[in-house]
């Protein structure tokens, strides 16, 4: 039987991987805390690890747990920027994650997001619980007509894309690695960056975090941007840098802002902090903003997302023994699966 041991686990990943398929053939042992270097000792014998978005698994990390004896590491997510894909590479370990759950799901709360920012849905529910039925400051936008831009149009940035034409906005889009028959069965148009910032009303982040996007909107590309845009990002928090988000806004330069994920959101995401003063000023200035609205990286958590997070994850956890992984999971080419 495979051990395998999960990482930063909360009830919800708890309560769906415990009815996945097949379940029953491996041992799992669930912790809270997350997997880095210093906590790497807490394997105990697991051939597998189970991670997610903010356990932190770079060449010191991946080292530890070669040596321990894990083979697998199955991300139960379709990001990757949280491992060192190199050093998982020279060690022969294996490296899988979950490329699409649900695109559905970060699609929809992306689009959930802006008409929650724009038609201030979040202020009017407050103010008609504490009974002001007053509509002062809660002016927000028609989207038909308005110009969408969406920067990435894989998976999520095409669903995206597809949403927002329903709203009859004009939808402009860039990717290096375009898709033109999609594009043109959804009229949508593909342009290039810097004309992409000039004309969007709302642009929408859908790509990865690499060396290359990495503060892919910072000082120089949001001054770029249309007075009074509104950014949207549903993908990774150092896609933007956030002082120079920050400046901005304060500026008044920028119409609104909407987050799912932030730059410092490690080991404050996920987490219930209610009681404590959260010490991240740059978090406590942008959740003062009266037009930015942020939530603690929850796009992917639909059920859907969660059964099928489960059942590929688990699908990959049980074929670590022969190597014969589920189709396109696996990121690194590993020389000791059959061990
Ligand atoms: P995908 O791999 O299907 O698509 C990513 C697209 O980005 C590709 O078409 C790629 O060519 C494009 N791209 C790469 N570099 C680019 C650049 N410099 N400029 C513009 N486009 C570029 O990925 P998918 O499934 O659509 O996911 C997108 C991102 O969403 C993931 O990388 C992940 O970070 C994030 N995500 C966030 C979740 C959440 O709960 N907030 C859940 C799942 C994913």
């Amino acid at each position: 039987m495979n051990t395998v041991a999960f990482y930063d686990t909360k009830p919800y990943d708890r309560e769906y991987f415990e009815r996945a398929p097949d379940v029953s053939q491996l041992h799992c042992q669930f912790h809270e805390f997350r997997l880095t270097a210093e906590t790497v000792a807490s394997v105990n014998g697991a051939q597998a690890v189970c991670v997610f978005v903010n356990d932190r698994l770079d060449s010191a990390c991946l080292e530890q747990l070669h040596l321990a004896g894990v083979r697998l590491v199955a991300l139960r997510c379709a990001g990757f920027n949280n491992v060192d894909l190199g050093a998982a590479n020279a060690l022969g370990l294996a490296v899988t994650r979950v490329p699409a759950y649900s695109p559905h799901a970060v699609a929809e709360h992306t689009v959930g997001l802006l008409l929650t920012l724009n038609r201030k849905i979040h202020r009017a529910y407050n103010r008609v619980r504490e009974h002001n039925f007053s509509l002062s400051g809660l002016v927000g936008f028609d989207l038909h007509g308005k110009t969408i831009g969406v920067v990435g149009t894989g998976k999520i940035g095409r669903i995206t894309a597809q949403i927002f034409r329903g709203f009859d906005a004009e939808v402009i889009a860039f990717d290096p690695f375009p898709s033109p028959d999609w594009a043109v069965r959804h009229g949508v148009t593909y342009t290039d960056f810097a004309a992409m910032l000039a004309r969007s009303d709302i642009l929408t982040l859908h790509l990865p975090l690499t060396p290359e996007t990495h503060h892919l909107l910072n000082e120089r590309t949001l001054a770029q941007l249309k007075p009074g845009a509104h950014v949207i990002n549903t993908s990774r928090g150092k896609l933007i840098e956030t002082g120079a988000l920050i400046a901005r806004l304060k500026s008044g330069a920028l119409g609104g802002v909407a987050l799912d994920v932030y730059e410092e959101e490690e080991g404050i995401f996920f987490e219930d902090h209610s009681d404590a003063v959260l010490q991240d000023d740059e978090l406590n200035l942008l959740l003062s903003f009266p037009n930015v609205l942020i939530t603690a990286h929850q796009a992917f958590l639909t059920r859907e997302a969660l059964g099928e997070i489960a059942r590929v994850t688990v699908g990959n956890l049980l074929r670590a023994d022969s190597g014969n992984f589920l189709d396109g999971t696996l990121l690194t080419s590993p020389r000791h699966n059959c061990e």
